[in-house]
């Protein structure tokens, strides 16, 4: 049976994610997380169940605890979702991003190359235990912002406009220099801004949400016209799985869904399907160096393993709010962690 270390699993793609392995495969998971604002194990009530899932509650920073937690389960995939993971958070304070995303996914990978190398102490060396696997989870963002028309391939140039998304690239480029140098098996998958189930309230779909029930002001940065190419999380896990099938080393995918959306004809749609009022729509500030527009073109990713996505935006978005209408004492008690302090901070 293959072991997959899931770190980040307590957060919003992480725990998706898992409840999509252990329903579509039948690995062992071992769900590794630092459980910070933005993890929360009650996003994974119904896991908790299943016999093939494991929590380890640790830092990817932590060369003892990714060691020894590699040992002790006998990992042959790694998917690396832990990350900070929101811009404007970068923007207050890009620390935490450089020392989890970039330094933290080095320790990993340096951890797992010591691990599954047939001969760890020789830098030389290129072989590995059979069919181990790395999958670094990174983001369309790395790519920076598009103008008007145009798709970010996997040959883009890299330009990333937030700390954040600084972060992330230069994980990638750790990434890449692992396969080239010590022949690392490892891939990475760059996905568009995703959206579902268990989403942090601080990112935009359910803070609309959030405030649309609690007749709070949705702040919207600028003009509201930046465009997003949203995803609807379970085709991230789709396409996540056909990666570690049938995906090759060494190389980048990328993962993207069919439409783009401005942030205001989102906030229309979601106020629409709520019943709430556009009056609730309060124009602020603009985030500084805000993207303009993403948009990926997934055809390698097509032709390699034959995923695309099967959720369009709209039945994405209508799932995802009745999902939170449904589940609003999850979204209540999230909200009650650290986010109303960020609130505070970042919007007042
Ligand atoms: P999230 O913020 O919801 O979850 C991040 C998880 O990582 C949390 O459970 C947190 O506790 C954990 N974590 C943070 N620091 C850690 C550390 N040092 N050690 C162990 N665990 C730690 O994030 P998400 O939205 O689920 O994103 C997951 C991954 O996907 C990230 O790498 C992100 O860059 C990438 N990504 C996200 C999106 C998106 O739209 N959300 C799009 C593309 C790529
Ligand atoms: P977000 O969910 O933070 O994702 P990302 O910055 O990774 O794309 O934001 C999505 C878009 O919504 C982005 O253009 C910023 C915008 N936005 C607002 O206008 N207001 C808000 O309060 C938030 C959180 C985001």
């Amino acid at each position: 049976m293959r072991h997959i270390l899931v770190t980040g699993g307590a957060g919003f793609i992480g725990s998706n994610f898992i409840r999509y392995m252990l329903e579509h495969s039948s690995c062992e998971i071992i769900n590794f997380d630092a459980l910070t604002y933005a993890g929360n194990l009650k996003s994974l009530k119904d896991a908790e169940r299943n016999s093939r899932y494991t929590f380890v509650k640790g830092d990817i920073r932590s060369k003892e605890q990714v060691s020894e937690t590699l040992r002790k389960f006998g990992v042959d995939i790694v998917v690396n979702f832990a990350a900070e993971t929101h811009v404007d958070r970068s923007i207050l304070s890009p620390d935490a991003f450089v020392s989890t995303n970039v330094l933290g996914t080095q320790n990993l990978l340096e951890c797992c190359r010591v691990y599954w190398s047939l001969s760890p102490e020789d830098k030389h060396c290129r072989d590995y235990k059979p069919d181990v696997r790395f999958l670094q989870i990174s983001t369309d963002e790395v790519y920076g912002s598009l103008g008007n028309d145009g798709k970010f391939h996997e040959d883009s140039p890299i330009a990333p406009n937030s700390p954040y998304a600084a972060s992330k690239a230069s994980a990638d480029l750790f990434v890449r220099a692992y396969w080239e140098t010590f022949g690392f098996p490892a891939v990475i998958t760059r996905c568009s801004n995703n959206f579902g189930p268990y989403q942090f309230p601080e990112k935009l779909i359910p803070l609309i949400i959030y405030n649309g029930l609690h007749d709070i002001k949705i702040p919207i940065y600028g003009d509201g016209q930046q465009v997003r190419n949203w995803l609807y999380v379970e085709d991230h896990c789709s396409a996540l799985c056909s990666v570690l099938k049938s995906g090759k080393s060494g190389e980048v995918y990328n993962i993207g869904g069919d439409t783009e959306e401005s942030n205001l004809q989102v906030v229309r749609t979601i106020l629409r399907l709520t019943g709430r009022s556009e009056n609730l729509i309060q124009f602020v500030a603009d985030r500084p160096g805000h993207d303009r527009r993403y948009a990926m073109d997934y055809t390698k990713l097509h032709q390699h393993t034959g995923w695309k996505p099967h959720c369009s935006f709209e039945e994405g978005l209508e799932r995802t709010v009745q999902w939170y209408l449904a589940n609003e004492t999850w979204l209540n008690d999230t909200a009650d962690r650290d986010f109303q302090t960020y609130c505070k901070t970042m919007y007042t």
